[in-house]
């Protein structure tokens, strides 16, 4: 399937009213995505796009909010450095300044994306000449792009459902058509080379479960609404968890995994 294909597909549960600018936000984007590449793929944009739609229905929040955040959160074209990378270094020293970068560049590609996230829904408005992008929504996409990487960093997203719910949507990515890719990634590394692909996938699904749990740490232990000891806080997101889990089990022979 193409990619304006998987956009459309993404966008199908919704009416006329949330696709059209939707689609228009894809297609204006699509050049600031191959631009940003270098942090994550075009398709990241779309399967975050497909489970942020999911999301906003089954919560109830705003596909316009979800959506344009799904298509302009990674838009800046700052260097990635995962975590994943940090923990594959072999010096210690080397390793300490891998994570400072790290962090640096988060939050360089947070706050670049976030403003070029709102340069993109005015382009929408103005080739249209109608607001498809109401200032309300711009300035909701905005705040959710500012921090959307926040925990990554150790900080905890504010108390409001739709900064949750993108969350969920962003992570997503990486048990969905994201865990091939980071596998391969990690092959890469010469610590792991000694691992057959079986142990490299079921380390790679361990630590993203460990990943999820890790995140739940950065709200209070006395705080309700988060499902499976996970940060997710909604049982459709945690739903969609748990079936990639399911299917990337099956995929890598990794047996039943709860
Ligand atoms: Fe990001
Ligand atoms: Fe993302």
């Amino acid at each position: 399937m193409n990619l304006l294909d998987m956009v459309d597909e993404a966008l199908s549960p919704v009416g006329e009213a949330f696709r059209n600018p939707l689609r228009l936000l894809f297609l204006i984007a699509f050049d600031r995505l191959k631009v940003a590449e270098v942090g994550n793929p075009v398709i990241h944009h779309v399967v975050v796009l497909r489970h942020a739609i999911l999301l906003a229905l089954a919560e109830d929040l705003s596909p316009l909010v979800l959506g344009g955040a799904a298509l302009t959160h990674d838009s800046a074209p700052v260097e990635k450095v995962r975590t994943a990378d940090v923990e594959a270094q072999i010096d210690q020293g080397a390793a300490q300044r891998l994570e400072r970068r790290r962090v640096q560049c988060r939050i360089l590609h947070m706050r670049e994306g976030a403003a070029m996230g709102m340069r993109l829904m005015a382009y929408v408005n103005q080739v249209t000449d109608n607001e498809l992008f109401s200032r309300d929504v711009v300035e909701r996409v905005f705040s959710i792009n500012c921090v959307h990487d926040d925990p990554t960093i150790g900080h905890p997203l504010p108390d409001e459902p739709d900064y949750h719910a993108f969350r969920a949507a962003d992570r997503l990515w990486q048990l969905a058509e994201g865990f091939s890719l980071d596998l391969e990634r990690n092959r890469s590394h010469a610590r792991w080379a000694q691992l057959s692909e079986h142990d490299l996938a079921a380390k790679h699904l361990a630590d993203l479960k460990r990943n999820y749990a890790a995140e739940r740490q950065l709200y209070p232990a006395t705080a309700s609404g988060f499902f499976g000891s996970t940060m997710l806080r909604s049982s459709a997101a945690f739903r969609l968890y748990s079936e990639l889990v399911q299917k990337r089990s099956i995929e890598y022979g990794l047996g039943t995994v709860a």
